[in-house]
């Protein structure tokens, strides 16, 4: 049965109070919409997304996503906006889905259109019965059918009481479509024009008109306001963390471990409270997290530690490779197989080959470290003369003293030793021993009592 989908997209969101346009803010990462579109099953030949309240920007963000866009000019409801793609329609039946709905799952999109299909209805409403139903729509039936959608704002006090709502989603013939929002009528005081009440016509024409309700009532969740998107972004976590689990990860506490929709996590891996995983995140199998850290758009290999308080973005750590407490690894890191950058070091841009350490306060910018280096105490790439930003090579083997200053560009060769206290500013050859630091003078018979006694002060 060739069917496609038209999503929603276009309204203001006035109940979320921002800027952005709804449908746009994320979740786990991701834009509401596209868990929408993610959603979708299989056998839908195409998608329409309708755009109009900051459609540029909503374009911009889905534009790769192989959907294709349709403006509603002035936003005057849900039905006004299925009315806008009416003439770019094509295929029997369409499946309407709001942009808002981000907890609907494949599986129960292929269970209304398994049973709409099998019904052989023109017409069916995806609903949910929910224990506090303020503010959908309510499905009215007159025993066992379905005859109207009433909104909330419209409800007697007894409709009221109905606990199944409209989801706002449907499968239409598209031919019921196309005359029912002919008859559509717009509702005071902001003259919209409901997508709810093809329901009603529908029924009077005699069409076959069906209800089928979600089994997990959850998912019928819309996001109207920041109660709801908390909400929503709760359940997304829960079932995020739920299959990390079930794929063999352990989450001390699940209830705070942070993971975006798109990170792959590894078995054997042990995530500690308060974790927080983003974006294209890989993290390998083996690998321990600990508590506060945040790993954003990288790659860890297998066995990586991972210790307290870490930032880590866009960088790459192969396996072995330890890291923290308290560092921060930026964009362009590349720490090679048993690499340990340890706590108040910062890696920019700078590849570190396997087998190097930096174990405390360091700056590294700009750089490419070969294998089996020690990075002293206190070292730091002085990649930036204030114009533009400068290289610094380390060979293979090298011994950098502490609280040294590698002013770039500068090359030190392999196995060269940096004394201790040292700037460097000219390359270093292989082999040698580079020291800077100003000669030490030793006065006998200075030290603190000579000032005392001086200042007439007690011993
Ligand atoms: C709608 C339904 C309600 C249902 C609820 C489920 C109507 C009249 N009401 O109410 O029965 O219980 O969804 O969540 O349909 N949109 C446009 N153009 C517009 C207006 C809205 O594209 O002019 C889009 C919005 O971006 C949104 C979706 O349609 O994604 C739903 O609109 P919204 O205003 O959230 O409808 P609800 O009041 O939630
Ligand atoms: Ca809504």
């Amino acid at each position: 049965m060739s069917l496609e989908a038209v999503v929603l997209a276009a309204g203001r969101g006035t109940r979320m109070r921002s800027n952005i346009p709804k449908v746009l803010h994320r979740i786990l990462g991701i834009p509401m919409v596209a868990w929408v579109l993610r959603s979708l099953p299989e056998g839908v030949e195409r998608v329409l997304v309708v755009t109009g309240h900051g459609m540029e920007v909503v374009e911009g963000v889905l534009g790769a996503s192989g959907v294709s866009f349709v403006h509603q000019q002035e936003q005057k409801g849900t039905g006004d906006a299925v009315r806008a793609v009416l003439p770019c329609l094509r295929e029997p039946w369409i499946l309407v889905v709001p942009g808002d709905m981000p907890l609907l799952t494949t599986a129960s999109f292929e269970s209304l259109m398994g049973h709409h299909f099998g019904e052989g209805a023109d017409l069916t409403v995806l609903t949910a019965v929910l224990e506090d139903p303020g503010g959908y729509g309510r499905v009215v039936r007159e025993g066992d059918r379905v005859v109207a959608i009433v909104e909330e704002g419209e409800t007697s006090p007894c409709q009221r009481e109905i606990k199944e709502v409209n989801t706002g989603v449907y499968i239409f013939s598209r031919a019921l479509l196309e005359e029912g929002l002919s008859y559509l009528r717009p509702h005071p005081p902001e003259g919209e024009y409901y997508l709810t009440d093809v329901v009603s016509w529908a029924v009077g024409k005699g069409h076959k008109v069906k209800a089928w309700s979600l089994k997990d009532s959850q998912e019928g969740m819309g996001v109207n306001d920041r109660v709801q998107l908390a909400e929503a972004t709760e359940v997304l976590r829960v079932r995020k963390n739920r299959s990390l689990m079930e794929a063999g990860v352990t989450l001390m506490d699940p209830r705070a471990v942070y993971v975006e929709a798109d990170v792959e996590v590894g078995p054997d891996t042990v995530l500690y409270p308060w974790v927080y995983l983003e974006g294209e995140t890989r993290v390998g199998g083996g690998c321990v997290i600990r508590s506060h850290s945040r790993i954003v758009d990288s790659v860890l290999e297998g066995n990586v530690t991972v210790l307290d308080a870490c930032v880590i973005q866009g960088s790459f750590l192969a396996s072995g490779v330890s890291v923290g407490p308290m560092a921060h690894l930026r964009p362009g890191t590349r720490l090679e197989e048993g690499v340990k950058v340890g706590n108040f070091v910062e890696v920019k841009k700078s590849t570190l080959g396997r087998g190097t350490r930096a174990g405390h306060l360091a700056y590294i910018g700009d750089a490419t470290l070969g294998e089996g280096v020690n990075v002293g105490a206190g070292t730091i790439t002085c990649n930036y003369d204030g114009f533009a930003k400068h290289p610094t090579v380390i060979g293979d083997g090298v011994f950098i003293g502490s609280d040294t200053q590698l002013v770039a560009p500068v090359k030190v060769g392999a196995h060269a030793l940096i004394g201790a206290g040292s700037t460097i500013t000219k390359d270093v050859p292989e082999n040698a021993l580079a020291l800077s630091r100003v000669h030490q003078r030793v006065i006998p018979n200075r030290g603190m009592l000579y000032y005392r006694k001086r200042k007439g002060g007690e011993g």
